[in-house]
């Protein structure tokens, strides 16, 4: 079972197919973006998979940004029970993120992913050569997510990454800043599949980037944007609580907030009160503050609590620190 969208397949459906035709396959498209993401277009490919006569030993390939393998994958995890898949993401932050470590789901009015299961999928076919057709926001979106992995798990490489985002994302050459993303990613997930502990140092930079996400300060933002500058935030805050070198930081600080962009962050407000109702919709920020992922190095991260009291300073001062 083919599970794709129409972008994608657009570009890359004669390349799927083909190496799909050793086996007789049911394609299923689902619409692209955030939106397909609902109980309805899961319902879609249960009704098309069961309709095609699909079997235990049958197994589903979602070919696709990190919708599709959200979607697909947990299209997978309940279908008869369970049979296996296959991710072949088509996004940077799909190769980098979503594909790996067996996380699937769907949105609900309440809320994104608030439905799904911890499926993996057999394997992850990575191909960077799909990535030749992504649009530029996707890949710089994506590429902080590269150097987001390489902050909380891989000193080496993010020095390496460090001070060279706008080249990377103008040459497109990130196959192994990619490769070592996928190191971290697949390191964590090994030590904690189902999110108890060390997993969540994956989210450096989400606390912040979701609110912003949320708040949608400007008519469009990325969730790389939103998660740019949650890091910043997230490096400022590791200067006063855990030590990280201020030089170093101010410099990554700089770099984030160019990278995610004057428009958005001359568009922050941090008095809006959204933001921080934001920002303790899905934490419960007590008195002490809620566990933060800071860093006491690159490579080196920390779980600190930070109240919202906290975050909003960091905010205000690496905001003022991009305006001079
Ligand atoms: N399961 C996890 O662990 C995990 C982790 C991070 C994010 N996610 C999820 O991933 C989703 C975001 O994924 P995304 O950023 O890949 O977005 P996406 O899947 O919406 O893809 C972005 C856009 O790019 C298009 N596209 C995809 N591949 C293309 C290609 N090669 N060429 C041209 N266009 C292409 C898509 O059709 C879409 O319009 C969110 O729903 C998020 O919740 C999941
Ligand atoms: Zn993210």
């Amino acid at each position: 079972v083919l599970v794709s969208s129409p972008a994608v397949l657009s570009f890359h459906g004669a390349a799927i197919r083909r190496a799909l035709s050793f086996r007789p396959t049911t394609e299923i498209v689902t619409a692209d973006g955030e939106g397909a993401k609902t109980l309805s277009s899961l319902a879609q490919i249960l009704d098309s998979a069961l309709e095609s006569g699909v079997r235990r030993d049958d197994f589903v390939v979602a070919f696709g940004g990190g919708v599709v393998t959200d979607l697909a994958g947990f299209a997978a995890a309940i279908l008869l029970r369970g049979v296996a898949w296959w991710a072949i993401p088509t996004t940077l932050l799909g190769m980098a993120d979503a594909a790996i470590g067996g996380k699937t789901g769907i949105d609900h009015a309440k809320g994104k992913n608030l439905v799904g299961s911890f499926h993996l999928p057999r394997g992850v076919l990575i191909d960077p050569a799909l990535l030749e057709t992504l649009p530029q926001r996707e890949f710089r979106s994506g590429l902080v997510e590269v150097y987001k992995a390489l902050l909380v798990g891989d000193e080496e490489g993010a020095g390496a990454m460090a001070g060279r985002l706008e080249e990377i994302a103008d040459s497109r050459a990130v196959a192994d800043f990619l490769g070592r993303a996928v190191a971290v990613k697949q390191r964590i997930v090994e030590r904690d599949f189902r999110e108890s502990g060390e997993r969540r140092l994956l989210n450096f930079g989400h606390t912040l980037g979701h609110a912003i996400e949320h708040v949608r300060p400007v008519e469009s933002v990325t969730h790389g944007e939103a998660v740019a500058v949650g890091m910043a935030a997230a490096l400022e805050l590791s200067v006063r609580k855990c030590g990280f070198g201020e030089e170093e930081a101010g410099r990554m600080v700089g770099e984030l907030l160019s990278f995610a962009g004057d428009g958005l962050t001359s568009a922050l407000d941090p008095d809006s009160s959204f933001l921080w109702s934001a920002l303790s919709r899905d934490k419960k920020f007590s008195s002490q503050g809620s566990p933060a992922v800071l860093l006491e190095k690159p490579g080196t991260p920390r779980i600190e609590p930070a109240s919202a009291e906290e975050w909003r300073d960091a905010l205000i001062r690496v905001l003022r620190r991009s305006a001079l």
